[in-house]
């Protein structure tokens, strides 16, 4: 295995002193399924290469006599009792989990499917990886049943964003110059890595869809795509371009009750379902950022999603709907006080709550804007109490410094997920709404929009890989601390010396508190160019444009003012106890201040700072920090690989210097925008 970060956390790298683990390691591996698409076989094939790997130890897989000892056993429950085993001990399992034994040299890992033993095939290789060699048994249940990964990726390369829009690795691993490539070796790579993670589906194409994936030819080459997924138990998803009936249909329209259009995706599906039997669904973005949608013939958002779920609906298939559907040509800054995109996703869709079938999963994502760096929770999930709903996360750092900064993501998932949106005065976290648990839906769970590409370390950076690994993990159990999974993505990564496993958890902990503080702050936004690309400071950008994300600062003040006795009204969108809470400025956590409230300059936070000083201060402090993030890596010299070790410098040295970027020029700007001299005498108009 490179170290060049194609295998990601599954390199598999020797243990120290691994000859002397040998007497402990099961002499054979049993997988109770020989076929190869077989995720049970996969798991056989990875047992036998990580065990190598990691213990140099060869070990022969056999495909049945599970009862035979000293082997490692992987296979379904069901398999696992055909073939004679003994199932009396293992507890009941829900789809995708499995069970793990460890017990002197006899290892069981059994699945309630297919996928969960293969899960349970990594989860045990990981243990190992990481010099754990201790007998213990326990089930795994997934915490939901969605666990996707979307992928950005263009048919066809170039436009605005590359071929991956918001993509930093590279041009897409699964297209090239409009056409779905032969060699699929990398989306084989990329579900490997997933399946590691418990991920089980990819949508493999742009929310911005293209009629185009339609055609016979790009469905035979999505069918490919699909077969090398298939043996790491990855489904694949579609994204839908609302349009294609006319566009490449040629009906003359794409109304979505009607009959033509309705049989023309019944058509579509299956023609796609004969190709692909295990297809996971669709994905749909429509009525926003210009897609097209249902409004042009005055139907519903539940009209549209469920003609795509009636459609998936025989094949077990389901319909992932966007809500982040927004009308940004009607938002007026200027002359309307009250006119805030935050407020859109509950305004469209809190009225069909109950309205989509049971295959439909509404799919949110965690803030109401757009992958902000500080967010509250968007209150949509707390406003739809009869419908599934998928929280999407966004693993691309597009507004968090597109993997040329490091920014650790889970802190920030966790503020969102963790959040007690009480609903009827309930404890309602959203992980819990998310799973189903709390208002006992069917279906549920996690979007990520990860957006690799080509480049060997998939995200274009080896540090950013983490979020990817984390994304994974969280969804399976969003319980796990960012820590852990940092320090366990850490091992697995680049090793087990604890001075590198101290390290870069210590950076990766202390990133987004740095990123945040060094951007915007106290829920300002991003403050990022809102108009190019997404990327550098540039605070201006976040008044007057036409998308919707403003901060509404002049001389004075600053803030949107999301109140309901003076605002845009969002603060009651959520329910009694929270709505109070943001409704008053006493009450608003200072991390989220701006984002509700618009205050002078002069306000003074509960910290007793003003809300300008604290700008300046914390732009100092987070550039500082960033500073650090150089010499606590140069500490990792000749304790990892050279390689990676150099390549991830170049890009701390870049953050650090960038970071002085952002700090003056956002505290410039607020400067000579108030008039309000730091403090601390170091801030300068610019
Ligand atoms: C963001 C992003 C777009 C993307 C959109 C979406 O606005 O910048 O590129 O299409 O989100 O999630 O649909």
């Amino acid at each position: 295995a490179a170290e060049n970060g194609l295998d990601g956390w599954l390199r598999y790298a020797p243990l120290p002193s691994a000859d002397s683990y040998h007497d402990g390691i099961p002499s054979k591996i049993v997988a109770l399924n020989d076929t190869k698409i077989s995720p049970v076989y996969t798991a056989g094939q990875e047992l036998q290469q990580g065990i190598s790997g990691i213990f140099g130890k060869e070990l022969d897989v056999q495909y049945d006599d599970c009862t035979s000892f000293s082997s490692i056993v992987v296979g379904t429950v069901e398999e696992y009792s055909n073939g004679g085993g003994e199932t009396d001990d293992i507890p009941e399992l829900e789809a995708d989990g499995f069970y793990l034994s460890v017990d002197g040299d006899s290892v069981k890992i059994l699945g309630q499917n297919e996928r969960g033993a293969l899960y349970g095939a990594f989860e045990y290789l990981s243990l190992l990886a990481q010099g754990n060699t201790s007998e213990f048994s326990y089930a795994s249940n997934p915490s939901a049943p969605i666990r996707w990964i979307n992928q950005w990726d263009n048919l066809v390369s170039g436009g605005t964003h590359g071929s991956v829009e918001r993509g930093y690795g590279g041009p897409s691993i699964f297209y090239k110059d409009g056409y779905i490539k032969e060699d699929q070796t990398r989306a084989a790579q990329y579900a490997r890595l997933l399946a590691s993670i418990g991920v089980n589906a990819v949508v493999v194409n742009n929310v911005n869809a293209n009629a185009s994936f339609l055609t016979e030819a790009n469905m035979d080459g999505l069918k490919r795509i699909a077969d090398v997924f298939r043996p790491y138990g990855v489904q694949l998803g579609l994204s839908l371009f609302f349009a294609s009936p006319k566009d490449l249909g040629g009906l003359d329209t794409f109304d979505p009750l009607d009959e033509s259009v309705v049989e023309w995706w019944h058509d579509v599906t299956d023609k796609l379902y004969r190709r692909i039997p295990d297809m996971a669904g669709y994905l749909v973005k429509a009525n926003s950022e210009g897609q097209p949608g249902p409004f042009t013939y005055n139907r519903t958002l539940a009209d549209a999603a469920n003609l795509f779920a009636k459609t998936v609906k025989p094949y077990g298939g389901v319909c992932m709907f966007r809500a982040f559907v927004y009308d940004h040509t009607t938002l007026n800054q200027t002359l309307d006080w009250k006119a805030d995109r935050a407020n859109a996703a509950v305004e469209f869709f809190k009225e069909l709550d109950g309205q989509f079938m049971d295959n439909v999963v509404v799919q949110i994502k965690y803030g109401p804007i757009d992958f902000q760096v500080r967010e509250p929770v968007s209150p949509l999930f707390a406003n739809l109490l009869e419908t599934n709903t998928a929280i999407e996360l966004q693993i691309t750092q597009e507004y968090l410094g597109q993997q040329a900064h490091v920014v650790y993501l889970p802190p920030l998932w966790k503020t969102i997920l963790d959040f007690d949106l009480r609903v009827e005065g309930q404890p309602s976290l959203t992980r819990e709404i998310v799973s189903g648990a709390r208002f006992k839906r069917p279906l549920g769970g996690y979007a990520g929009v990860a957006n690799v590409g080509t480049n060997t370390t998939w995200l274009g950076s080896h540090l950013a890989m983490s979020n990817l690994y984390a994304y994974g993990r969280l969804a399976w159990d969003p319980t796990h601390s960012s820590e852990r999974l940092v320090q366990d993505w850490t091992r697995l990564t680049f090793g087990l010396d604890s001075s590198v496993v101290d390290t870069i958890t210590q950076l990766s902990l202390e990133s987004w508190p740095a990123y945040e503080n060094y951007t915007g702050n106290l829920g300002i936004q991003t403050l990022t160019d809102i108009l190019f690309g997404h990327y550098g400071p540039n605070p201006a950008s976040q008044d007057g444009n036409p998308w919707g994300q403003w901060t509404r600062a002049d001389n004075d003040s600053i803030g949107m003012d999301r109140t309901v006795w003076n605002g845009t009204g969002f603060a009651g969108q959520y329910p009694a106890e929270v709505a109070a809470m943001y409704e008053d400025i006493e009450t608003t956590p200072d991390d989220l201040l701006l984002w509700f409230h618009h205050v002078p300059y002069t306000q003074r936070l509960k910290s007793g700072k003003t809300v300008i000083q604290h700008f300046y201060d914390a732009h100092y402090a987070g550039s500082a920090t960033a500073q650090t993030f150089v010499s606590l890596w140069e500490s990792l010299k000749g304790k990892i690989d050279d390689q990676r070790y150099e390549e991830q410098l170049f890009r701390l040295k870049y953050q650090a210097g960038h970071s002085l970027v952002w700090r003056d020029a956002v505290n410039g700007f607020y400067h000579s925008l108030s008039g309000i001299a730091d403090e601390k005498g170091r801030v300068g108009n610019y």
